[in-house]
């Protein structure tokens, strides 16, 4: 299939042709990439299952982990549910058009393959022009997981969703790199409190000013054996070509385990914030900046790019989980096959 890529960042005009464009696709039930202000998503009608069944296919993702829904309206929202706590009205006041996704009982409207057969439905009102403008144009609510291959991590530029993507979806609309880098937050608001189900762009200090007591799935631990409650957390996620290791403690403590994989001629690549990646010495280092949102705002764009600079192993520094920390440490984890402690 030849992937049509729009340029939604030039000029105006230009810019809302080619909005208009995708969401032309998007209404004749085709596969668009379009920024949000998290990462890039693939969209399709989610009121069309053959639709969202193309985006299964060109993503190779497991029919069992559902996709998040975007609207432009709190009304859209309401339109795909059928009851909605107090709490989440404050949150949507707080927090949207932002990276917060409510998990909320479905009233049926969106296709099964969805919501993956589950009688709830995640639905997000994404903070991002393009993707608002596209998604008044469209005028369909749009399923959209993130616009990788399955497995690879989160696409923060257009130029990561064409590495993945380009021949396998209908079209690409590049508006530059996203902003907070992360997915959004996955907030289960079927209960009396709401639970955090996966970590991201709301931070749960954030959460807890607006609406007090905010519980954590604690599928989520560490420990692999329970089950977490939002599917798609179970899988390993976020991988570059080469093992990746997460090291706690100093940077002298990091050097060490540097100098001994060296020492074994392996090609050692290091991505940690600046302070840590000036006091250290390895074969090839990313600096993911000198504080946490830009160190999430970064993340993905790193772990894509030691896969270009042939390292036999990388290893990052760990963070600690306050505030957005919670959110990066949730995907390092997830992409690292060793953490050292
Ligand atoms: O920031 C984001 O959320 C991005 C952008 C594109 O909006 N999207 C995204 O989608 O990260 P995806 O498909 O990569 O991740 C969706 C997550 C998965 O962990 C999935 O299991 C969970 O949301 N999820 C979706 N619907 C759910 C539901 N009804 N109940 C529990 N978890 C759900
Ligand atoms: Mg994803």
């Amino acid at each position: 299939m030849d992937t049509k890529r729009w340029y939604a960042n030039d000029f105006q005009q230009d810019k809302q042709e080619a909005i208009q464009s995708a969401a032309e696709l998007l209404k004749a039930g085709e596969t668009v990439a379009f920024p949000t202000e998290t990462v890039y998503g693939l969209g399709a009608d989610a009121t069309n299952k053959a639709a969202i069944n193309k985006i299964f296919q060109a993503k190779g993702r497991p029919q069992d982990n559902p996709l998040i829904v975007h609207v432009a309206t709190p009304q859209q929202l309401k339109e795909l549910v059928t009851s909605i706590p107090n709490y989440v009205d404050k949150l949507l006041e707080a927090f949207t058009p932002g990276p917060i996704t409510f998990v909320l009982p479905s009233n049926g409207r969106c296709a099964e393959n969805v919501t993956a057969g589950l009688d709830s439905v995640g639905v997000r009102l994404p903070g991002h022009p393009i993707a608002l403008k596209l998604l008044q144009e469209a005028a369909v609510p749009v399923a959209a997981p993130s616009a990788n291959l399955s497995g690879k991590p989160s696409p923060t530029s257009a130029d990561h969703v064409w590495a993945d993507l380009n021949g396998r979806i209908a079209g690409l609309l590049d508006g530059g790199t996203t902003g907070v880098g992360l997915e959004s937050t996955v907030l289960d608001c079927t209960q009396a409190i709401p639970i955090i189900l996966r970590p991201g762009g709301i931070t749960k200090e954030q959460l807890e000013e607006v609406v007090g007591t905010v519980m954590i799935d604690p599928g989520l631990a560490n420990d692999k054996e329970q089950r977490p409650k939002s599917p798609g957390m179970k899988y390993r996620h976020y991988s570059p070509d080469a093992p990746l290791w997460l090291v706690e403690g100093s940077s002298e403590k990091l050097q060490q385990v540097i100098d001994a994989e060296m020492k074994k001629g392996h090609r050692v690549g290091v991505m940690a914030a600046s302070k840590t990646v000036t006091a250290i010495e390895a074969d090839f280092k990313i600096d993911l900046g000198a504080n946490m949102e830009t160190v999430a705002a970064t993340l993905y764009d790193a772990l894509r790019m030691f896969n270009e600079h042939d390292v036999d192993l990388i290893l990052c520094e760990a963070f600690s989980e306050q505030g957005i920390g919670q959110a990066v440490m949730n995907r390092l984890k997830k992409a690292a096959s060793d953490y050292i402690k």
